[in-house]
């Protein structure tokens, strides 16, 4: 492994090396490409440093990542932690100067990419999983994929149960609903008027409260980073659901999903027009 005192080496704001790579890294320029001298990744050294510091401080041997990109992020581990395998799903299929370079460097049997696959479909999901790592679990779960409620909570349910218990499923920029400025509080924010994933957040820390067995930790790191720590108290494999393991006390409406989700109470949007005049 490599030690992580020494690297990666850091030559610009956004460019820095690992022993075997050159990374340009940005967290909104999607026009980077990885290619033969250079690899994309969509992370800024504060959050490279995160992860060191919170995540690869045990070690980690088998990884999953939700929405691959550029390869960005299965080529840093593969140099900075050589995990035995790293699995990675993506809408779009990998460019072939990506899997060129996956080639050149010897890394065919560790780094898999699955393109074409959309992280809701959990058929998919669970299939790859199973195909991938037989039955041995997983030790780390990251989603970077489409921020948006309803598929993250899918593939979180059906993947969940595919780690160890103690791994850690990760879920990037959760928190876009409440990021200031623009275009998060504009009409042009990329996720407009979709189910906040904050939701999700809330829905999990529910389900510590209601069963710590299974979801055992939720770590709000900061707002673009979510840590939570998988328990013993599911099958291996098991699919997990949230609303299921959640005790509410018979309050239906504790179910804050429910309740962002409904309409708003009758009357009540002519009664706050009338009093804006
Ligand atoms: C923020 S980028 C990922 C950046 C990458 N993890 C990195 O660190 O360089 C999000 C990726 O998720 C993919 N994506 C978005 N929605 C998706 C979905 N529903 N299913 C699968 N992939 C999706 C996009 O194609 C894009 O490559």
């Amino acid at each position: 492994m490599t030690h992580w005192n020494d690297w990666p080496k850091w030559t610009g704001d956004e460019v820095f090396r690992t022993p075997r790579f050159q990374f340009t890294c940005s967290v909104k320029d999607y026009s980077l490409k990885t290619n033969q001298n250079e690899i994309a990744l969509l992370k800024n050294r504060e959050f490279l440093e995160l992860y060191r510091d919170r995540v690869f401080t045990d070690p980690v041997r088998k990884i999953f990542e939700l929405g691959f990109f550029q390869g960005g992020m299965p080529l840093f581990l593969a140099d900075m932690v050589a995990p035995e395998k790293i699995v990675a799903i993506d809408w779009y299929a990998p460019s072939q100067e990506l899997l060129d370079l996956i080639k050149a460097n010897e890394l065919e049997s560790s780094v898999k990419l699955f393109g074409n696959i959309d992280q809701g479909d959990t058929k998919k999901i669970r299939s790859i999983l199973d195909e991938s790592f037989g039955d041995e679990p997983v030790d780390l779960m990251i989603d970077d994929c489409s921020h948006f409620y309803a598929q993250t909570k899918a593939s979180f349910q059906a993947a969940f149960g595919y780690l160890k218990p103690g791994g850690k499923y990760i879920i990037e920029d959760w928190g876009w609903t409440h990021w200031p400025g623009h275009p998060w509080q504009s009409p042009e924010s990329p996720f407009g008027e979709s189910s906040s994933m904050s939701n999700l957040i809330f829905e999990l820390i529910m389900a510590l409260a209601s069963a710590s067995g299974v979801v055992a930790g939720v770590d709000v790191v900061n707002p673009a980073c979510v840590i939570v720590t998988r328990g013993a108290g599911l099958a291996h494999k098991e699919p997990l659901d949230l609303a299921r393991i959640t005790n509410v006390a018979g309050n239906r409406r504790a179910r804050l999903i429910e309740a962002a989700e409904a309409p708003p109470p009758p009357g009540l949007l002519s009664r706050l027009r009338a009093k804006l005049g």
